[in-house]
């Protein structure tokens, strides 16, 4: 399973790529938001960190765009910005054709607020290249996740769409480790979460026992 970092902060970008070689970037409205920075110039800065490497880096249209030509405009713009750029489309009728006419044009999409196994289909069958199905939202507000993961896997491998699954909205190590058995080929999380992933206060405390058991031993 790959990790991508759900941000839209240069320094976390950096940080992520060099200390934890995350495998791409994923951001959106939110995210940009909080930078403070013009939305193009908060893209451009991210496409900067990630230059001369493949690392994909979603970016989503306007959310307000409702009409499928004109999300393909505005996708086709922000293609232009960075050979990076995966274009991050909602999911909705207008959506999915926007995502037809991109992959029929070699731009690669990524299915946002996929909440169900039939947005799943619809993303896929559409030809996106990632769809991101959001755990954390729907475990917010109670709703069973455990298995819309793996279902939407059976679902894209019961037909061989090459769709690649991003388990996203992922607010700590516990649903890392869900998305991984369920098949998830990328889980992507804030670095806060990333950070948290890899302690327990187990190793925490295993350090600490071994630590003094260092301690009180005799050297050579
Ligand atoms: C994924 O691509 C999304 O940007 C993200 O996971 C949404 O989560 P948020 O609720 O943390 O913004």
């Amino acid at each position: 399973m790959q990790l991508f970092l759900d941000s839209a902060d240069v320094e976390e970008i950096t940080y992520g790529l060099e200390y934890w070689d995350i495998d791409g970037v994923t951001t959106n409205p939110r995210h940009v938001g909080r930078t403070g920075k013009q939305y193009l110039t908060a893209l451009e800065e991210i496409a900067g960190a990630v230059d001369g490497t493949n690392k994909p880096v979603s970016v989503q249209v306007n959310p307000r765009l409702t009409d499928w030509t004109r999300i393909v405009d505005e996708a086709l713009k922000l293609h232009e910005l960075s050979p990076n750029f995966i274009i991050k489309v909602g999911a909705s009728e207008d959506g999915f054709r926007a995502v037809r006419a991109l992959a029929d044009r070699n731009v690669a999409t990524n299915v946002t607020l996929v909440f169900t196994v039939a947005q799943a289909w619809h993303a896929a069958r559409a030809g996106a290249a990632y769809l991101s199905p959001f755990i954390g939202w729907k475990d917010q507000f109670g709703d069973q996740t455990e298995d819309l993961i793996a279902n939407i896997a059976v679902g894209l491998d019961n037909f061989g769409y090459p769709t690649q699954i991003i388990a996203a909205a992922i607010r700590n190590a516990h649903q890392i480790g869900d998305a991984a058995l369920a098949g998830a080929h990328v889980v992507t999380a804030g670095a806060d979460v990333i950070r948290d992933s890899f302690k327990n206060p187990y190793t925490t405390m295993g350090e600490q026992i071994f630590g003094d058991a260092w301690d009180e031993t005799p050297e050579a």
